[in-house]
């Protein structure tokens, strides 16, 4: 099954950035987002986005409009039927999510396949409030969706090699990397590989075994990263980071996970990182 258009549903920072992400890959791209201004706010921000590269000599002014004119706002999942491919990306919860594939359900055909975009969230239990659990799956794509390349794609306990295989192909057509996990596990790959890793990084500083600059050097200089560990928490948010930590110590125990009271202190002092102008560093 090839995938020419497709529909995205929740229009804020991931959303919009994957419809764009789509559109200037020449797909049809129906957008929605149940508060219309958010909707539109995101066809902004995508617009906003496109008359930047064009005025770098980046896209000409033609592509630019063309990129626009593939963006098709909605106010209903009716006016969107004829994709092939739904990309859910509204807020962080499972209730939310469940009744937001219910209603898709009920509207779409048979053959659309379901995606939604969680960082955490099991896939398995949103396929199961559909009639089409074979065509569900997962895509975690990665902020700022424009720039980053990689995907990870999520595979459920019932989706199907077909479904997989198709959401693969779309997704080298809109030039991101796939990575496939082949278990709805916690953490997928990314946060189950990092988060130890900056949780590690934040104990050595706690325990005054070295510095966060030495941390970070150390990981930058002594195996290539390009950032170190603790400027990365920094940059996603250290609450967030700590949101990450406290949920998959929840769902996977033992002590890779357990937050260090350092970053609980940082946390509740508002030393969020860069988006606060303080966390492990200081920000102009
Ligand atoms: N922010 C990140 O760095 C990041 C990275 C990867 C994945 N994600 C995941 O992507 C998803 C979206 O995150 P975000 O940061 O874009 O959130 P956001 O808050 O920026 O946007 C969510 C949008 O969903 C809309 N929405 C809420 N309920 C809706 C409904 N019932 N129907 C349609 N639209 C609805 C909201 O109006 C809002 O515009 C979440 O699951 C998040 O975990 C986020």
């Amino acid at each position: 099954m090839s995938i020419e258009k497709v529909l995205v549903v929740g229009m804020g920072m991931m959303g919009h950035g994957i419809a764009q992400t789509a559109a200037q890959a020449g797909l049809k791209t129906y957008v929605y987002d149940s508060e219309e201004i958010a909707r539109d706010r995101g066809v902004e921000r995508i617009s906003e986005q496109i008359l930047g590269r064009v005025k770098k000599g980046k896209l000409t002014e033609e592509e630019g409009q063309a990129i626009m004119a593939r963006i098709i706002p909605v106010s209903s999942f009716q006016e969107a039927k004829e994709v092939d491919l739904v990309i859910e990306a509204v807020f962080e919860n499972l209730d939310l999510k469940c009744e937001v594939f219910r209603a898709l359900d009920q509207v779409m055909p048979a053959e659309t396949i379901f995606a939604s975009n969680t960082s955490a969230l099991p896939i398995s239990p949103m396929a199961a409030v559909t009639q089409r659990p074979d065509r569900f799956i997962g895509v975690h794509f990665h902020s700022p969706v424009v720039i980053m390349r990689l995907v990870e794609v999520i595979r459920g306990l019932r989706t199907s090699d077909e479904t997989l295989a198709a959401v693969q192909e779309f997704l080298k057509k809109v030039e991101k990397s796939p990575v496939e996990v082949k278990k709805d596990s916690p953490g997928f790959i990314t946060n189950r590989v990092y988060m130890p890793m900056f949780n590690e990084a934040v104990w050595t500083v706690y325990e005054g075994v070295a510095t966060a600059e030495d941390v970070d050097k150390a990981m930058r200089d002594g195996f290539n990263f390009p950032m170190g560990p603790l400027q990365l928490g920094d940059f996603v948010g250290l609450d967030t980071m700590l949101h990450i930590l406290e949920d998959l110590n929840e769902k996977c125990g033992g002590n890779k996970f357990i937050p260090c009271p350092l970053h609980r202190s940082l946390v509740a002092s508002g030393y969020l990182g860069r988006k606060s102008g303080r966390g492990f560093y200081v920000y102009e």
